[in-house]
């Protein structure tokens, strides 16, 4: 065992009022249902490497079984399908929905003790044949922030949280999926109870603050919140807020670039017209950490990006603005293409450097999602986009917000023009 759950004493284990919409509800329920003691007949004869109580395994069927809304349950950090197995066996006596199963199943991160080369996938897989349940799980195998990145405007019902344990890793998942889960739907954090992870407990312990949710309680090792009426916004605008006041700065999260000032050589050239998310567009590439390489745009592309390229590279002062020959490539630290040049484009992009494309169509949520879909294919970062304006980043993922802040605090801002963060 590469971790020993060490229990916190004092903390709530029952739960006041046991509606049907309460974890001892569903336990109870569950352990009076033939699949779920089918299932458990099942699993324990699967050989599934897990560190589930019985009341977890319950708490998991049942959850997705009984509890109110459509079946669609995330778990994030899958391994070999230990809570996977009852949270799809939950599924499929409920009779509808799926559990969608995230995680990149190269083994855990070492500090968990979980060896990089491990490939958990082939056992899940086996393991849910063996279950029986192989048919109402969505395997996803990826990174739990990509993942998100292309979730469809689809409500979530429950998701577990169970992935990177780290502080950071586990406010990222919390972050990425928690307003995607419907008004009155459930979040589960796994190994609330292990003093092994302090960064875990302690975030656990920031979360109980948030307004958006409501803690319920603990049912041995998983921390249990409902989701409140709090539109996803004010969620997040709490999340950000905490980390503000915590002194944190999550890399993935762009904001600070907007709220920088810019230096004095920013004259933003291009800015005739004032398109939704020109000038977030034109600001990230004035920020791209500097790499040997060009400017550059593709004809298709159109005037716009050959306005704007042309503005940062004036601005920067850095390198030429190019317009691109696909015949004779050559390394970009920018590239403004066409859509469907994305693909080709990226790779002559240098490392950190950024792809940025225009949605051709009156951009709508599934058009834009398209997007982001070419740019992960791409083997890009999708970092976002802002009305018609697209934008990926080439690994390694130089443009965190701590990059930049870093980068244009020593190579442009004098110190003073740098926004603290509290
Ligand atoms: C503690 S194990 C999960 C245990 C599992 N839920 C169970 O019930 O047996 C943590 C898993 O999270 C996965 N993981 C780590 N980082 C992740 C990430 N960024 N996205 C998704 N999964 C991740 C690891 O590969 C590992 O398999």
């Amino acid at each position: 065992m590469w971790w020993k759950p060490r229990p916190i004493r004092g903390l709530a284990t029952q739960f006041p009022g046991s509606g049907p919409e309460s974890p001892d509800e569903w336990i109870r329920c569950a352990e009076a249902d033939s699949r779920f003691r089918e299932v458990h007949a099942r699993f324990a004869g699967a050989g599934v490497m897990n560190w589930l109580t019985e009341r977890e395994k319950a708490l998991h069927f049942g959850i997705a079984a009984f509890s109110s809304g459509s079946g669609i349950v995330v778990e994030l950090g899958t391994f070999e399908g230990g809570a996977a197995m009852f949270l799809a066996a939950g599924v499929a006596r409920r009779g509808q929905g799926r559990l969608v199963s995230v995680d990149p199943h190269f083994g855990g991160p070492p500090w968990l003790g979980m060896a990089t080369h491990q490939r958990t996938s082939a056992k899940f897989l086996a393991h849910a044949e063996a279950c029986g349940v192989r048919e109402w799980i969505d395997v996803r195998i990826g990174d739990s922030s990509a993942v998100a990145a292309v979730w469809p405007a689809e409500p979530i019902d429950v998701v577990f949280i169970d992935g990177d344990h780290s502080y950071l890793g586990a406010l990222r998942d919390f972050e990425c999926w928690a307003p995607k889960v419907r008004p009155g739907g459930w979040i589960l954090i796994d190994d609330a109870d292990d003093t092994a992870l302090p960064e875990l407990l302690e975030l656990i312990e920031e979360v109980k603050t948030i307004s958006g949710v409501a803690y319920v309680g603990l049912v041995d090792g998983v921390a249990v919140f409902r989701r409140g009426e709090t539109p996803p916004q004010r969620l997040l605008a709490d999340v950000s807020a905490l980390t503000q006041r915590r002194g944190s700065i999550r890399p993935w999260d762009m904001s600070p670039i907007h709220e920088m000032t810019l230096p004095a050589s920013y004259r933003k050239s291009c800015s005739q017209s004032h398109e939704p998310g020109e000038a977030d567009a034109y600001q990230l590439a004035f920020l791209v950490k500097s790499q040997p390489g060009m400017y550059g745009y593709t004809p298709a592309a159109g005037e716009r990006a050959n306005r704007l390229i042309r503005a940062v590279a004036i601005d920067r002062g850095d390198g030429p603005a190019i317009e691109i020959d696909p015949r004779t490539p050559q390394p970009c630290k920018v590239i403004f293409c066409a859509v469907d040049e994305v693909a080709t484009c990226s790779s002559w992009l240098t490392p950190g450097g950024l792809m940025l494309t225009l949605n051709p169509a009156n951009p709508t949520h599934e058009s834009s999602i398209g997007i982001r879909r070419t740019m992960l294919d791409a083997g890009l970062e999708g970092c976002g986009w802002v009305g018609a304006f697209h934008w990926g980043v080439r690994r390694p993922f130089l443009l965190s917000a701590e990059a930049v802040i870093e980068y244009t605090k020593t190579a442009y801002c004098p110190p003073k023009e740098i926004p603290q963060r509290a």
